[in-house]
């Protein structure tokens, strides 16, 4: 991945509230005072000193309870509400600081956003809400009914054009929502809890397409859900909020072996440690070994669940392989003392 972030959240505050221009113009250099004089004068802090990156081709998921400003973050990044203090690049251009002629544009041509609500148009059937950017653009009726065809394709509602949402099940309007936003051919594509709302069976479909379609398309993704075994599937990175804050931001793994506080330790408490750990986290980086006749050789990305699983025939060392080359060793003994310590 390139280190040039795609996109980038630096300093990000949003108080909502009549007096939060005021608090904003006089406290702007400090944390602590900014938070109180917004408290003093009775507003609400939706998004605090929020900081993070995402690379080209990243998906990086949001996590934290309800209220913690997830959404208040998406929305800030996408410009729907403007940023009380802080900068949103976007390949390096302050979008805080942009025009909203120019903001539209970007909204038209670069950005896509999956709203929690949906957001469809009620009388607008399921292929005239997707054609809607398109229209908004300007492209003619002919590219715009061909484009929306293929979205509706690509989320597997094909046939299904002509319905109106409320004639929709919950888990196709959101199909239709992901179609919308993909319909531009976003770069950046923010996804506020697109499938809080499906039963698991659907909702694990949708990941696995998810998945399938990022795996060719590469956009760059925010992704919001609450639950972290969802994050643990799509995410490459995740970050924690509470209160308007990113408490910890980092791989999967680093979460879990590293929580940095009790309230991230429990949002990772229920996820299956073996599934998520790889070698690669609890190796013993070594590149000299000799590999012994009887040695397992497996790749770093491997799961404790796998390598576990592979020796089960009573091996007792497993050599650490990246790409073919050994880079380190892991004991069997290493494997539980891992779940161990994530369990403590
Ligand atoms: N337009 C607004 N005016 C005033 N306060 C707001 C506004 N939008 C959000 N807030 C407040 O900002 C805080 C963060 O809200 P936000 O919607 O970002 O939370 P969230 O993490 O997305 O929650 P959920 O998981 O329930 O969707 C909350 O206290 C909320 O009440
Ligand atoms: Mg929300």
């Amino acid at each position: 991945m390139s280190s040039i972030p795609k996109l980038e959240c630096r300093s990000l505050w949003k108080i909502f509230g009549q007096a939060s221009d005021k608090v904003c113009q006089q406290n702007h250099d400090n944390n602590d005072a900014i938070t109180k004089a917004a408290i003093d004068h009775g507003c609400i802090i939706g998004a605090s000193d929020v900081n993070f990156s995402v690379a080209p081709g990243e998906l990086f998921v949001i996590m934290g309870l309800s209220g913690s400003g997830k959404s208040t973050v998406l929305r800030s990044i996408a410009q729907l509400h403007r940023p009380s203090i802080g900068q949103v690049f976007l390949d390096g251009e302050d979008l805080a600081a942009m025009s909203e002629k120019d903001l539209m544009e970007i909204r038209r041509r670069k950005m896509g956003m999956v709203f929690q609500n949906f957001g469809l148009v009620p009388h607008f059937t399921a292929l005239e809400n997707i054609a809607f950017p398109l229209k908004m653009r300007g492209e003619n009726a002919a590219t715009r009914r061909q484009k929306a065809e293929e979205m509706l394709q690509l989320v597997g509602l094909e046939g299904r054009g002509q319905s109106y949402p409320h004639e929709l099940s919950g888990g196709q309007q959101q199909r239709v929502g992901i179609a919308r936003s993909l319909a531009v051919d976003p770069e950046v594509w923010l996804l506020d809890e697109p499938f809080s709302a499906l039963d698991p069976l659907i909702r694990r479909q949708l990941q696995d397409e998810l998945l399938a379609l990022q795996s060719t398309l590469k956009k760059s993704i925010v992704f919001i859900t609450h639950d972290f075994a969802e994050a643990v599937k799509l995410a490459d990175r995740i970050a924690i909020m509470r209160d308007g804050k990113i408490i910890q931001q980092g791989s999967a793994s680093d979460l879990l072996l590293h929580p940095v506080d009790d309230y991230v330790r429990a949002f990772v408490e229920d996820v299956p440690r073996l599934q998520v750990l790889t070698l690669a986290n609890i190796m013993t980086p070594k590149t000299n070994i000799k590999a012994a006749s009887k040695a397992l050789t497996l790749d770093q990305s491997t799961s404790l669940e796998k390598a576990m699983l592979a020796m089960a025939g009573g091996v007792k060392n497993i050599i650490v392989t990246d790409q073919g080359k050994p880079v380190g060793e892991v004991k069997h003994s290493d494997i539980f003392n891992a779940v161990q310590i994530a369990e403590t």
